[in-house]
């Protein structure tokens, strides 16, 4: 079985704070289980792990068997396109990608609800506290607009062309969501304003998905990146793709994720593909053109 990547187009960070944030399903990037019978559980995969890693993917699977009450071992085969610690919730996929392929292995036919919920457990494994925005928009493949763990699936009306590209390495998503709370614990009612201001765009954001207004939704993206640099959250790379792509005819970008680095996301229209990929090849190797329905 399957589970798809992931990408926050707004609200990033102030989700933390039980603030919203949307994310959209990236289908063309996923996960994939499988699983033989085996004397003893052990897995196999495809993904560069280091000592570490390897300790949680165990941890993960024994703890995704222990909650589904699996006696039975097998040899776990992971294999993945989805790049890691980049922003595209490769760990949350994984976790879904495991609880979906237990469930249907052993005929348990877990409700989605349960399979998010059971994900959102997991990710405490390899995340500490994360808001659930990543399970969940991967456990349902639809755009949420997600606050305090719940998810609203919002209708789109018109298909998004995003051009996502790697700015490079990030720091961990723990690191910088730890560093924000620092500077938010000594100077909340600066932090609490720059909030309240993202999450009027997240709301405004919502609107427009549903009435398929791209151009607002361009603007909206550019203003949450403005907020997002307040926050001391982007970097000289980050800023300088974000308006290259926006001279190049994007109807608007942003940092996508934890910052510091990693992705950025554009919003695009047929005519303007190209220009804004080749706005992008001289900053990214790592270059993706994603439709969202
Ligand atoms: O690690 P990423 O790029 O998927 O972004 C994490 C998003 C945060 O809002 C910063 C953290 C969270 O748990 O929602």
């Amino acid at each position: 079985m399957r589970a798809c990547a992931k990408i926050i187009l707004f609200g990033e960070h102030v989700v933390v704070y039980g603030r919203p944030a949307i994310a959209v399903p990236i289908k063309e990037l996923f996960t994939e289980v499988n699983l033989e019978d085996s004397d003893s559980t052990n897995f196999e995969t495809n993904l560069q792990l280091d000592v570490s890693e390897e300790q949680k993917l165990n941890l993960l699977i024994s703890f995704i068997k222990i909650r589904l009450c699996i006696k039975n071992n097998f040899r776990v085969i992971i294999s993945s396109n989805i790049p890691v610690k980049s922003g595209f919730g490769s760990s949350a996929s994984l976790s879904v990608a495991l609880i979906r392929t237990f469930s249907e292995k052993l005929n348990l036919n877990l409700p989605i609800e349960q399979i998010n919920t059971l994900a959102f457990e997991a990710e405490k494994i390899f995340h500490g506290t994360p808001s659930g925005i990543d399970n969940t928009v991967i456990s349902y493949e639809r755009t949420i607009f997600f606050r305090d763990k719940v998810a609203e699936l919002i209708p789109m009306h018109k298909a998004l062309n995003l051009i996502i590209a790697n700015s490079g390495p990030r720091p961990s998503t723990k690191e910088v969501v730890a560093e924000l709370r620092e500077m938010y614990s000594n100077n909340k009612e600066k932090y609490e304003q720059i909030y309240d201001k993202i999450e009027k765009i997240t709301s405004q954001a919502k609107q427009a998905l549903t009435n398929g207004e791209l151009t607002l939704l361009g603007k909206l993206m550019n203003e949450n990146h403005k907020a997002l640099q307040m926050l001391e959250l982007s970097s000289e790379k980050l800023d300088v793709m974000c308006s290259d792509v926006i001279k190049a005819g994007a109807f608007g970008a942003k940092l996508s994720g934890s910052g510091r680095g990693g992705n950025m996301i554009a919003l695009v229209g047929n005519s303007t593909i190209n220009a804004v990929t080749d706005a992008l090849s001289k900053y990214s190797d790592s270059i993706s053109r994603v439709a969202i329905q």
